[in-house]
C-alpha cells in the first residue's frame, strides 16, 4: 500500500475551497491553482537529499546545503496536470518536464494514450507525476505504467482532489509511489466525477466545456 499524504496546510486548504466554488471565474482558477501547485511541491520534495557546499557570502565563506543529485522531473498528464507544473517550476525552475497525453474514454472511462514525450535518464531521476484530479485512477495508473516501462523508478504522484476510489486504484496497482493530495472527497459520481469536487479541472483551468 502506497504512503498517502492529505496536505492539511491551511492555505492549500483555503486557496481549494476558492477553487470549488462555482462562481470561481478562469483566470482565477488559474492564479489559485498555480499557488496551490508550488505549495503541494514544497510539501513533495520536503526530503529531498542535500549536500553541502562551499560558497562565499558577502562576509565570509561557508559550507552551505544545495539539493543534490539529478534533476527533478515533473511529469504533466495533460491536460490539466500543466496547470499544477507551472507552479511547480516557479519554485524548481530547473527540473524537467514530462507530458502524457492522455484521455478518458467518456464510455468505458479508461484511459487512452496519445501523446509522451520525456527527458532522458528517467531511471537516475526522482519523477513527480502531477494530475490535479484522481478520479477513477485509470489515467494516472497508465501514466506510471507508462513511466515505469520508460525507465522510472522513483516516482511520486501529486494531485490537488482525490475520491476515495481513485486512491483505492492507485494505491493497489503502485504500492511504491507515495501519493500526496490536499482532499479526499466524498465519492465519484456513476460519469466519473468527483464529488463534491471542484467540476472539470481541465474546463474550468481552460475556460473550455
Ligand atoms: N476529472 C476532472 O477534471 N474532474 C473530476 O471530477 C473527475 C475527473
Amino acid at each position: 500500500m502506497s504512503q498517502v499524504t492529505v496536505i492539511e496546510h491551511p492555505l492549500v486548504q483555503h486557496k481549494l475551497t476558492l477553487m470549488r466554488e462555482q462562481e470561481r471565474s478562469t483566470a482565477a482558477f488559474r492564479t489559485l491553482l498555480r499557488e496551490v501547485a508550488l505549495l503541494l511541491a514544497y510539501e513533495v520534495t520536503r526530503d529531498l537529499p542535500t549536500e553541502l557546499v562551499d560558497i562565499q557570502t558577502p562576509l565570509a565563506p561557508m559550507k552551505a546545503p544545495k539539493i543534490a543529485g539529478k534533476k527533478l522531473v515533473f511529469a504533466s498528464i495533460l491536460r490539466a496536470g500543466n496547470g499544477l507544473v507551472d507552479g511547480m517550476l516557479d519554485l524548481v525552475p530547473s527540473a524537467r518536464v514530462a507530458h502524457v497525453g492522455l484521455y478518458r474514454d467518456h464510455d468505458t472511462l479508461e484511459a487512452v494514450q496519445y501523446f509522451f514525450k520525456a527527458p532522458t535518464n528517467l531511471e537516475d531521476r526522482l519523477v513527480i507525476v502531477v494530475d490535479p484530479m484522481l478520479a477513477t485512477g485509470n489515467s494516472v495508473v497508465a501514466a506510471v505504467d507508462l513511466l515505469k516501462a520508460k525507465g522510472a523508478r522513483d516516482l511520486r504522484y501529486v494531485c490537488l482532489l482525490a475520491a476515495p476510489e481513485g486512491v483505492k486504484r492507485f494505491t493497489e496497482a503502485h504500492p511504491d509511489v507515495p501519493l500526496f493530495t490536499a482532499a479526499i472527497d466524498e465519492k465519484l459520481t456513476e460519469i466519473g466525477y468527483i464529488t463534491p469536487g471542484l467540476g472539470d479541472a481541465g474546463d474550468r483551468l481552460y475556460g473550455t466545456k
